[in-house]
């Protein structure tokens, strides 16, 4: 299949073993990699062709693990928040293409995007009892920007509400862990899963990194920043529906214990998830959730002070 105008092309193909993925092209030269496997987004390049989204070169393109790296699905639970297999089962069941998504408010044509469906099966349903229809749109815009737009719809046709956590578990490639900091999340409440996920505040300063983290900010605002300081890149991320931000490295020690992640590769990547995982989401059959997540990098010259990474934060 290859669609598109002479501006924009989607594409479908073959990845990794065989793997169905669908390639998205956009005529100043970015594109974007998303595996029907998970619904996974797994390679977001810009116009110059650098990769902005880490994966693991040990990443298992196999069913039933998850790929390590890119944009996992966390749904319909995030971590071990509930009594379901870590992250939920979205992001290790094989999507579908959409053919015919109800229509979005906004109008789509300068784009190139992709429109996946899940439908949970019947095995599915003895894990989770709940019928379902989760649509993902992945849209990359003519700047480059990825966009990603989750609509989630209870199906039930017992009349019966279900609750759910979620999460874009967005590993984003880094130049050095050690040289990276996020604005953004200053001041806010989190919960630490690295210490029975109790509840802190956060200090005032930008966060930087010198040792395994995993915490969840809480009620975080609709921007985020995460500036890289040597390859002198921002990315801005905006997020709608979406009120936490799971900050994730494993650093050195878990690193080496993940069989599917190099000793050395936590140095290079960082995750930032948008979320929504201390106030489950409650859908009646018939209604919908809507969750979206926009990345863009953008250029920074951060240390010679010519891009305040504040003006980044504030600019709409
Ligand atoms: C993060 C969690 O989102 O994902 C961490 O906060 C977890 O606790 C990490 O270790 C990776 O999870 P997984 O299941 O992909 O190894």
């Amino acid at each position: 299949m290859a669609t598109g105008s002479d501006r924009v092309a989607v594409e479908l193909c073959k990845g990794i073993n065989g793997l169905d993925k669908v390639v998205l092209r956009e005529s100043r030269g970015s594109s974007v990699e998303v595996y029907l496997y998970g619904g996974q987004v797994t390679s977001w390049k810009n116009d110059h062709g650098e990769e902005l989204l880490f994966v693991s070169s040990k990443a298992i393109f196999k069913p039933p693990k998850a790929i390590r790296g890119g944009i996992p699905i966390c749904f319909p639970q995030f971590g071990s928040h509930g009594g379901l297999e870590q992250h939920g089962f979205a992001r290790n069941r094989v999507w579908s293409i959409d053919t015919d998504p109800p229509p979005f408010p906004t109008v789509s044509s300068n784009k190139a995007f992709i429109d996946l469906i899940f439908k949970p099966t019947e095995e599915d349903m003895k894990i989770w009892p709940h019928s379902f229809e989760f649509r993902l749109r992945v849209a990359l815009g003519p700047g480059g920007d990825l966009m990603l737009t989750s609509r989630i719809r209870n199906t039930n046709a017992d009349g019966k509400p279900f609750s759910f956590t979620f999460a874009y578990h967005t590993y984003f490639s880094v130049s050095d862990i050690s040289e990276v900091r996020v604005e953004g999340l200053e001041t806010l409440d989190y919960l630490d899963n690295l210490q029975s996920k109790e509840r802190f505040t956060e200090q005032g300063d930008a966060i930087t990194f010198e040792s395994e983290i995993d915490k969840i900010y809480l009620s975080t605002p609709t921007k985020i920043a995460i500036l890289d300081h040597e390859k002198k890149r921002t990315f801005v991320l905006r997020k709608d529906g979406l009120p936490d931000a799971v900050v994730w490295n494993p650093w050195d020690r878990k690193a080496k214990a993940m069989a599917d992640f190099g000793d050395d590769e936590y140095k290079h990547m960082l995750c930032v998830e948008a979320a929504a995982v201390e106030k489950p989401i409650t859908l009646k059959p018939g209604e919908e959730w809507r969750g979206r997540l926009e990345l863009s990098a953008v250029p920074s010259s951060y240390c010679s002070g010519q891009l305040d990474p504040r003006k980044v934060l504030l600019s709409s």
